[in-house]
């Protein structure tokens, strides 16, 4: 189990990762961070542990990660933002994770709307943002991040959907070292976000997604809503072009639809669309 000293050991992060608990099994570190930010704690505080035992991602599901060979932590933030922009959070992590990635490994993790991060079209990281609201204000938000480093076997029919830096380039990748890239990367796009409410996180977000032009299907409970991504709106949301007209998704389940565009023409409908899936 790594220890606070030697996480911290070479952090060029100034505020995040000031204190940084560690636990080799706790429930979830974004309840971790919950229960801390309750009690007052300070921007920047980091809860990693190796295993969770309630683990969980976006829309109820769980998130499993193998211990020892990954990266599961939270981080507590403070944000001045309006409510406008929160949804803005999620691409400001992605975006911050993704350079952090790049910068270790020169591997390129795109931005899949709202807040996954995909290496060749598999899920390589995801996002978990909770935020406690007081009196219409925003109180603190938690921002989890689950990340596949050096996992090699992925269960349950999880392979084709998921992967890991290792699997990606053959390589062990030191996770500690990796946890301070993305600490500093996640500061110094918070630094310079908090300044115009994160909107300068869109160009930067645009710039590391491919989703841009490509038929997708957003699956909202029982609604579906299919159409070609033509860009993000100020506040954070996807818009789409559906049959001739421009619509913003703020939530959603995304399946990017196989970037062959004739297999969208077949599918036609959203009922036939299965077989054209490539779902993450
Ligand atoms: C998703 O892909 O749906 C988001 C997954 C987020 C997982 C991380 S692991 C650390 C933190 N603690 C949790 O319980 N979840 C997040």
């Amino acid at each position: 189990m790594f220890t606070e000293r030697e996480l911290r050991r070479g952090l060029r992060a100034k505020v995040f990762g000031n204190k940084i608990y560690t636990f080799q099994t706790i429930d979830s570190t974004n309840n971790c961070i919950k229960a801390l930010a309750n009690v007052g704690a300070a921007e920047g505080v980091v809860v990693l542990a190796e295993q969770q035992t309630a683990g969980r991602g976006r829309l109820g599901r769980t998130w499993l990660s193998q211990p020892e060979e990954n990266l599961t932590f939270s981080v507590l933030l403070r944000p001045e933002v309006s409510t406008e922009s929160i949804n803005l959070l999620p691409l400001y992590v992605a975006v911050a994770v993704s350079q952090a990635i790049e910068n270790s490994t020169g591997l390129r993790a795109e931005c899949k709307w709202p807040n996954d991060l995909l290496i060749d079209k598999k899920k390589v990281a995801g996002i978990l943002i909770e935020s406690s609201m007081r009196q219409n204000r925003l109180e603190y938000v938690v921002v989890g991040l689950g990340l596949n480093v050096n996992q090699m076997q992925f269960t349950n029919g999880l392979l084709q959907k998921a992967t890991s830096l290792k699997l990606e380039t053959g390589k062990d990748f030191d996770r500690a070292k990796l946890l301070r890239e993305i600490l500093f990367n996640l500061e110094t796009h918070y630094t310079q976000a908090v300044e115009n409410d994160f909107k300068s996180v869109i160009p930067f977000w645009l710039s590391r997604t491919t989703m841009i032009n490509k038929p997708i299907v957003v699956s909202q409970g029982n609604d579906i809503i299919s159409g070609v991504v033509t860009g993000l709106s100020l506040d954070g949301g996807l818009v789409l072009q559906t049959n001739g007209r421009s619509q913003t998704m703020f939530a959603g389940d995304v399946t990017i639809l196989a970037d062959n565009p004739e297999q969208y023409m077949q599918a036609g409908s959203t009922t036939q669309v299965g077989a054209a899936f490539q779902k993450i």
